[in-house]
């Protein structure tokens, strides 16, 4: 019997037409042009509209992989989706997604792993593919960064913007693979970057609102440091796992918070720079949909690239890399 497997098939992805830029934020909050460049590489992020939810620009994204795809949408045997700002607590913003496609009677789900989330949703994908669970899986990854962030913070405000990937996850059609992949959690680090009050924990009321306790909170710098060496140590272990060398890696896709962050972990993983995809000077942070993105982005750029390296970090803190590789390709 052939091994099963669990290919990319199709992506898709989908940014809001408002363009905010550095110069926009000059406005807003005491910032400059010159510090978010030199500090995080952002030039300009996307903004969803008011009244543009989470789903409403993942069920874009999805539409556009399933049209690439060839599949009729109603072969999708389930939704994932990654996101750290659904559009309500519950239901699942997958649920969203799943009745704006008009589809029925399938499992549909949200995984929270903040800005891990895309990486996290296709290793989950690619188990319940390679176990014959399923055949062709929905992934999206998609946020609202805007809606959770405190427009009146310039240490924050600056960093994220809006946006959405999806991808056609398939058991035995596409000629990407899914191959090894590494996760990891560090629950020590939950207060580092939060949205503290809006859960049980904290539940919202007139005074943690007053507060501004909804809006995401970071320890910037603390963040920076344990994702340069969570994301090296992620990208390291796929490599060992898969016996391949740095070399060997046509595209690494790092997480996109920030250029200093990326740079670091190119440097430590001995990748040269024209091997990094970045999409973060024109895309901010999106959370999740960052490397949903940019998968879009590489898939659709370059078609001839052989592996691709995604790795990302994010609050929790979650952190994780994942081999894409073409089918056939012998490792090492
Ligand atoms: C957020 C980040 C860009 C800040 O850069 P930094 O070099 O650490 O800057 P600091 O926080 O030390 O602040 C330096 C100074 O700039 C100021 N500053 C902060 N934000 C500013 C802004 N938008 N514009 C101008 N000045 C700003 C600070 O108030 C501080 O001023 P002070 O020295 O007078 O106190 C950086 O820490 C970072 O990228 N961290 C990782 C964040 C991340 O990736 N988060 C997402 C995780 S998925």
């Amino acid at each position: 019997m052939n091994k099963k497997t669990a290919r990319i098939l199709a992506t898709g992805a989908y940014l809001p037409d408002k363009v905010l830029t550095n110069k926009d934020l000059e406005n807003m909050v005491d910032t400059s042009d010159d510090w978010i460049t030199t500090r995080t590489g952002i030039k300009e992020r996307r903004i969803a509209a008011e009244d543009q939810s989470t789903s409403d620009m993942g069920v874009i994204a999805a539409e556009r992989a399933i049209k690439k795809s060839g599949l009729d949408k109603t072969n999708i045997d389930a939704i994932i989706v990654a996101t750290i700002t659904p559009d309500m607590f519950f239901p699942s913003t997958a649920c969203f997604i799943q009745r704006k496609l008009g589809l029925t009677h399938i499992p549909c789900f949200d995984i929270s792993a903040a800005c891990t989330g895309y990486i996290f949703s296709l290793v989950t994908a690619a188990q319940f593919l390679k176990t014959g669970a399923f055949k062709n899986i929905l992934v999206v990854a998609a946020e609202k960064m805007s809606a959770i962030t405190d427009w009146e913070d310039r240490a924050t405000c600056v960093l994220f913007g809006d946006g959405a990937g999806a991808a056609v996850v398939s058991e035995e059609k596409g000629s990407m693979e899914i191959g090894q992949f590494f996760l990891g959690s560090d629950g020590r680090c939950t207060d580092i970057l939060n949205i503290p009050a809006g859960g049980s924990f904290c539940p919202a009321s007139e005074e943690t609102v007053k507060k501004r306790l909804h809006f995401t909170k970071m320890t910037g710098q603390d963040v920076f440091k344990h994702a340069v060496r969570y994301m090296t140590e992620s990208a390291e272990n796929v490599l060992k796992k898969s016996g391949l060398k740095i070399e060997d890696i046509d595209c690494l896709l790092p997480h996109q918070a920030n250029i200093r962050i990326i740079t670091a972990v190119a440097k430590r993983l001995g990748i040269p720079e024209e091997k990094v995809y970045l999409n973060v000077h024109e895309c901010g942070n999106m959370s999740a949909a960052s490397s949903s993105v940019g998968l879009d982005g590489i898939l659709s750029q370059q078609k001839d690239v052989k592996r691709i390296l995604m790795v990302a970090f994010g609050a929790g803190l979650t952190y994780g890399a994942l081999l894409l590789q073409k089918l056939g390709e012998k490792n090492g």
